[in-house]
């Protein structure tokens, strides 16, 4: 998929890995509508972007303001005449919570809906209403692609740590969803992709002790050191422009399998 003269639509583009890859695909042409619950990094990013970028405030656990973010990001498509390229959802979050509390109490279900909610559920209904409009695209190359999705998972899909029961799962679905997407979508020329980064530097990663970021730096092949938002946002480029690229997790880690703790 071109991205030059394309829309692409990037949940979470307010910040860190979303932001860089808004970033990367402005940088090359692309307009970008950006989804996120955060109006004043959202619109801090618009006028860094410019005017091939769009923000719409969303949280991507309310159908509501989701399917009002998608009518919007398709009237913007419609003046534009910028067809919508690609998918790239990745808002998310994370929140420790092991099933059991020291006194042997079951875990608050709300703990576990918070992450599985944003990451798993968001992102599949992020995907469910942009769909349609993308799969109505006319073909854009000899080999009829009308569009990509590039997910985002983690390496907690491989090894979950300690506390991550919740995360874990959501980002294993995702990988686990990469390829079924692809299977259910190839009639429709639309790609899917996901990407398992490790530990990056973002907005997420920042609250991490010293500590564990020293264990990560340590566990990690190499470079020794964590990884930087550009290098997702490469990755992410490189999942839309490459067409046989189908139905994989790609893990993006300097060769880092996670410890159980840290
Ligand atoms: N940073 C890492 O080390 C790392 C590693 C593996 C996977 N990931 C995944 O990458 C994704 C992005 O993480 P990041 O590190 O860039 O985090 P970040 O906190 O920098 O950015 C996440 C963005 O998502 C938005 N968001 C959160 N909940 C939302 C909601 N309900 N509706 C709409 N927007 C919402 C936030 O406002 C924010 O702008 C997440 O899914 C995360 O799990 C991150």
């Amino acid at each position: 998929m071109h991205i030059k003269d394309r829309t692409f639509v990037v949940s979470g583009g307010a910040s860190g890995l979303g932001l860089a890859t808004a970033e990367e695909l402005y940088a090359n042409g692309g307009y970008v509508a950006i989804l996120d619950m955060n109006p004043a990094n959202g619109e801090k990013v618009i006028k860094q972007l410019g005017d091939r970028a769009k923000f719409f405030e969303v949280d991507v656990t309310e159908s509501e303001s989701l399917e009002a973010a998608v009518n919007g990001t398709v009237a913007w498509i419609k003046q534009t005449g910028k067809p919508m390229g690609g998918i790239l959802p990745l808002a998310g979050v994370g929140l420790p919570a092991k099933l059991l509390d020291r006194d042997l109490n079951p875990v608050d279900m709300s703990r576990l809906n918070f992450v599985i909610d944003i990451n798993l559920k968001g992102m599949l209904n992020t995907i469910r209403l942009l769909l349609p409009h993308m799969a109505r695209n006319e073909p854009t190359t000899p080999d009829g692609e009308r569009g990509v999705i590039v997910m985002v998972s983690s390496s907690a899909a491989f090894e979950g740590q300690v506390g991550q029961l919740s995360y874990a799962a959501s980002k294993g679905a995702v990988r686990s969803m990469t390829l079924v997407l692809a299977r259910d979508l190839a009639p429709n020329g639309i790609r899917a992709m996901s990407i398992a980064p490790s530990l990056f530097e973002t907005a997420m990663s920042a609250a991490l002790s010293e500590k564990v970021r020293q264990t990560l730096t340590k566990v990690t092949e190499f470079p020794k050191r964590l990884g930087n938002a550009k290098e997702f946002a490469g990755l992410a480029r490189h999942c839309i422009e490459n067409t046989y690229l189908n139905g994989e997790c790609i893990r993006l880690d300097g060769g880092t399998r996670m410890p159980s703790k840290m």
